[in-house]
């Protein structure tokens, strides 16, 4: 069992103010169980890539997001779905932070949840960000799956996840999560 001592570090791809996946970051920080706490980075401050610019050395944003990984027991991505895709944003957060030296996602333990308008809720999305992270060798957790459709219909007009069975599976899934960080010690 956990110490009580689990640091999960959550990502939203999204930077709009109402963002349905920011929302359900939040609805995970309420929902954490007993032995985690999650806290959440913001990419809005993370600068387009370019390799001449990394070249002279990690953006302090960048430097800040690759610590908080590396430092993370954990990592919970909430992912939109652009295009059957994830979004540009959270694209080029994965890939600032992947870069050499000390790959951050090497051996990290991984939860993802998404939120879209449309019907499948991220799937398309998530399973492109599954892929990522075969690459980088990140450990993403496989059930239960969180693929919340229809998001207007799941979250207040306050950015609420009000929809129960939707929080439900999110509590077990971060309960799942809790045991596949732990079993990966
Ligand atoms: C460029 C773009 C492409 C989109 N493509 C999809 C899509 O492929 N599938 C889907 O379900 N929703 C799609 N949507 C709608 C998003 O699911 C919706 O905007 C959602 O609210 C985005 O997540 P957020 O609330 O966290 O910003 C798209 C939205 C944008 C802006």
């Amino acid at each position: 069992m956990s110490d009580g001592s689990l640091k999960v570090l959550g990502i939203a791809g999204s930077l709009r103010k109402g963002s349905f996946n920011a929302a359900a970051l939040r609805a995970a920080q309420e929902l954490a169980p007993t032995g985690m706490t999650i806290d959440i980075f913001d990419i809005a401050t993370i600068p387009l890539y370019n390799e001449d610019v990394k070249a002279e050395g990690f953006p302090p944003a960048v430097a800040d997001l690759r610590a908080r990984i590396k430092a993370a027991d954990g990592l919970l991505f909430a992912t939109p779905e652009y295009n059957y895709s994830i979004s540009g944003v959270l694209k080029n957060t994965i890939d600032w932070a992947s870069r050499p030296p000390e790959q951050p996602f090497d051996g990290k333990p991984i939860a993802l949840i998404g939120a879209s308008g449309g019907a499948l809720g991220t799937a398309r999305a998530q399973y492109h960000l599954r892929q990522m992270f075969i690459f980088l060798n990140g450990h993403v957790l496989n059930r239960p799956e969180v693929m919340i459709g229809a998001g207007a219909s799941k979250f207040d007009a306050e950015g609420r996840l009000t929809d129960q069975p939707t929080r439900d599976i999110l509590g077990t899934l971060l309960t799942a999560f809790r045991a596949w960080i732990e079993k990966l010690r």
